[in-house]
């Protein structure tokens, strides 16, 4: 057993386990178990909390990205070959996402200090097909969300989000993440700030034909029993992890307060010249540290950091070793060069974050980091 664990999913859904057995037990009492009481409880309190009109629960992440792709299809906004600016650095399902409803995926580097969407290069990647931007808030930090909504306005493109990593992450204004485009993906994995215990997604949106939309695509294209408008799929949230959502909702905001401080002091205490920290962004609430990435000078010094904390007791991961366009998934799409990407993924390291890390595990990654 590691010293620090990179995440420790019992300990982490622990402080609730009172109100998860109560939910869990109501769930099975009431007799009903898919799209009810809950389901519609956690929607609303969801899109309340993300400051959006609509909000509604499918069956995880990766369909929550499918599902509003192809609501906008449906619907006529976007067409099948249309191009649809991603990050070249994101999660596999971002990018699987747009392909898998015959879009086209066309990648966009991210910044070096903040790992997202370089705003400063979205005018090189938009060509005549262009139409959409889907921005990744990866690692739990808001993109450029005034410079990349201003671009999609200027060229009259649709934006989307995946904000899969980033649940309560805000401007200091407080619009929040999911509540900037046309619709947007959130995944509640259960690893996720807010995490099920299962499977589960949701698609937020102010726009009423998306909504309607993507509640009938999840549920075999239909709104009315046995009556099919579309060709859908069954992607829906069930009524076990809604309630189970619910109850761990009201403490979101306290576990990012946490994950912030604990991200505080790695960036205040963590002292060694091998080590590039994250830049922290001006405004403290933009970020909800769903990890917390540092990056080292070569890939080698990289894997003898990682060994090394290995050794230690305490444990790590990459995200994402492979980037999409290296992937063989995509072996024969992408023929441009995403020099960032590659070295990023080559370098980083994801060190333990978790809103339970105690101040003693937080000190004894810092005291192994410094001493590499
Ligand atoms: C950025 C990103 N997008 C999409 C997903 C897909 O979510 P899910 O695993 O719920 O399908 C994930 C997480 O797994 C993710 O990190």
């Amino acid at each position: 057993m590691a010293k620090v664990p990179f995440l420790d999913l019992k300990l982490l859904n622990a402080p609730y386990m009172e109100s998860l057995k109560e939910a869990a037990s109501s769930v099975v009492e009431s007799g009903w178990y898919i799209r009810g009481h809950y389901g519609e409880q956690f929607e609303r309190a969801f899109a309340e909390y993300c400051g959006v009109k609509y909000a509604v629960g499918v069956g995880n992440g990766l369909d929550a990205l499918t599902l509003m792709l192809r609501a906008s299809m449906e619907l006529g906004r976007l067409r099948a070959g249309d191009e649809i600016l991603v990050p070249s650095n994101t999660y596999i399902a971002t990018v699987l996402a747009v392909s898998a409803v015959g879009l086209k995926p066309v990648l966009v580097e991210p910044a070096e200090n903040s790992y997202d969407m370089d705003p400063k290069r979205l005018k090189d990647a938009c060509g005549a097909r262009t139409r959409g931007i889907l921005v990744v808030h990866l690692y739990g930090r808001l993109c450029a969300m005034d410079e990349i909504c201003e671009f999609a306005n200027e060229h009259g493109l649709l934006l989307f989000e995946d904000s899969a990593q980033a649940h309560g992450a805000r401007l200091g204004d407080g619009r929040c993440a999911g509540s900037f485009g046309s619709a947007a993906a959130y995944s509640f994995y259960p690893t996720k700030n807010l995490g099920a215990l299962g499977d589960a997604g949701m698609v937020l949106t102010n726009d009423t034909d998306i909504a309607n939309a993507v509640r009938s695509l999840g549920n075999y294209g239909s709104e009315q029993k046995y009556v099919n408008m579309y060709k859908g799929v069954n992607s829906r949230l069930d009524e076990m992890q809604a309630a189970l959502l619910l109850a761990k909702l009201p403490h979101l905001d306290e576990c990012n307060d946490r994950r912030r401080e604990i991200a505080a002091r790695y960036c205040r205490d963590i002292k060694n010249d091998k080590v590039i920290l994250p830049e922290l962004p001006a405004t403290p609430s933009e970020h909800v540290y769903h990890v917390f990435v540092i990056r080292l000078k070569s890939e080698e010094a990289r894997d003898e950091m990682q060994k090394f904390l290995t050794a230690h007791g305490i444990g790590t991961l990459i995200h994402y070793p492979i980037p999409p366009h290296l992937q063989e998934a995509y072996a024969h799409e992408f023929s441009g060069e995403y020099p960032i990407a590659e070295a990023m993924a080559k370098t980083i390291l994801s060190i333990p974050m978790s809103p339970v890390m105690t101040d003693d595990e937080v000190s004894e990654v810092i005291g192994a980091i410094n001493e590499f």
